[in-house]
């Protein structure tokens, strides 16, 4: 089946909830089929982090509060928190083995978790899993308020003309409880009639740029061009690119942000070329326990993944693979960091410091 570019349901949010019942759309396959898979378990809610039907730092965080919702529902609600607590703390390291890289679920797993320490021994199940859920949902419709003002935020700092504007893997609705980071100023720009074109990356392997964000960008009638990941260098060489933008899966307090691996490069390309280079993310993607970029967690994702297309291999099949998900660009190349409070500039120690004081 293709999908209808207006869809709306995966336009609004990757992932619905209700009632210890949670809905993900498998992103692995967009845009060719939009196939919603249905959740009552912790452990696949686990897998479906691990294996990328669900992605996207923000996202990820979402879906982990809901996967603790989910666990609190699937126990007797006329039992008490004492006998489900030493449950629930295996369903947090459970959740938190999934992806590293991301800050946001971490971010996520804590408000929970500071939300459960609060509770009584003898508190109903009923009552446990309704305040679970109320938190996770609420976790949810902030990040879409947030990813609103940071499209906001992010349109008014560079916006005024007309921009070419390149990005990198999907930071979008999809990424997100929806609207997304990177692709929220994007659209927010679009809105102000201020996009002449957006290029996308292809972003190998797992082809986020081409697959989503192309997706999103194509439901509304956003101008893009996918590219080959190799080609944005010479996009820039050819003075065809005003601004990049970026999201982020965990930012240290100097500035240094991990994304989608290849984010690097653009952003040695763009210092190279003179070419602007922000990073949209929310508050939650910050670590401030983090001095630098070199303390962040890199996942390494299996080789499999950059062995195979479409199920065949492009590599002999024994081919030894180096496979990092994400690498971290150094505060010094970035020209700014759009948040919802927003948009931080040099020198990022000082201006994230002062943000979160
Ligand atoms: O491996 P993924 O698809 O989870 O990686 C996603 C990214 O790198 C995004 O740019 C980042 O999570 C920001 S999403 C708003």
């Amino acid at each position: 089946m293709l999908v209808h570019y207006r869809d709306e349901e995966a336009m609004r949010s990757p992932m619905q909830y209700e009632g210890g019942v949670l809905r993900l759309i498998d992103q692995r396959l967009l845009p060719s089929e939009a196939r919603w898979l249905t959740f009552t378990e912790l452990e696949t809610v686990a897998q479906a982090i691990e294996n990328m039907i669900v992605r996207g730092a923000p996202a990820i965080g979402c879906t982990a509060a809901f996967g603790l919702a989910v666990d609190a529902w699937a126990a007797d609600p006329r039992s008490t928190w004492d006998s489900y607590s030493p449950r629930f703390e295996q369903a947090v390291l459970r959740l938190a083995r999934t992806r590293p890289t991301a800050v946001n679920l971490f971010f996520a797993l804590d408000r929970v978790k500071a939300l459960a320490s609060g509770f009584s021994q003898g508190l109903l199940m009923e009552q446990v899993r309704t305040e679970i859920e109320t938190l996770a949902i609420a976790l949810h419709k902030g990040d879409l308020e947030t990813c609103k003002a940071i499209g906001r935020n992010g349109a008014a700092h560079v916006g005024g003309r007309s921009l070419r504007v390149l990005t990198h893997c999907n930071a979008g609705a999809l990424a997100t409880a929806g609207y997304g980071t990177a692709l929220g100023v994007i659209r927010a720009l679009h809105e102000r009639g201020q996009i002449e074109i957006v290029y996308v990356d292809e972003t190998r392997p797992w082809l986020q740029g081409a697959r989503l964000t192309a997706f999103e960008l194509a439901s509304e009638n956003i101008p893009y061009k996918v590219i080959a990941d190799s080609a944005a260098a010479y996009l820039m060489q050819l003075s065809k690119i005003d601004m990049i933008v970026v999201g982020a899966d965990r930012i240290a307090a100097n500035g240094d942000a991990a994304n989608k691996i290849g984010t690097y490069s653009l952003a040695v390309n763009a210092a190279h070329h003179g070419v602007d280079f922000y990073v949209a993310a929310p508050l939650s993607t910050f670590d401030m326990m983090l001095e630098g970029g070199h303390m962040i967690p890199v996942e390494e994702r299996h080789g499999d993944e950059i062995r195979l297309t479409a199920g065949r291999y492009m590599t002999p099949r024994e081919a030894a693979v180096w496979n990092p998900s994400f690498d971290v660009t150094p505060a010094s190349l970035i020209s700014g960091i759009i948040t919802e409070r927003g948009v931080l500039t040099k020198p990022f120690d000082r201006t994230i410091v002062s943000l979160f004081q």
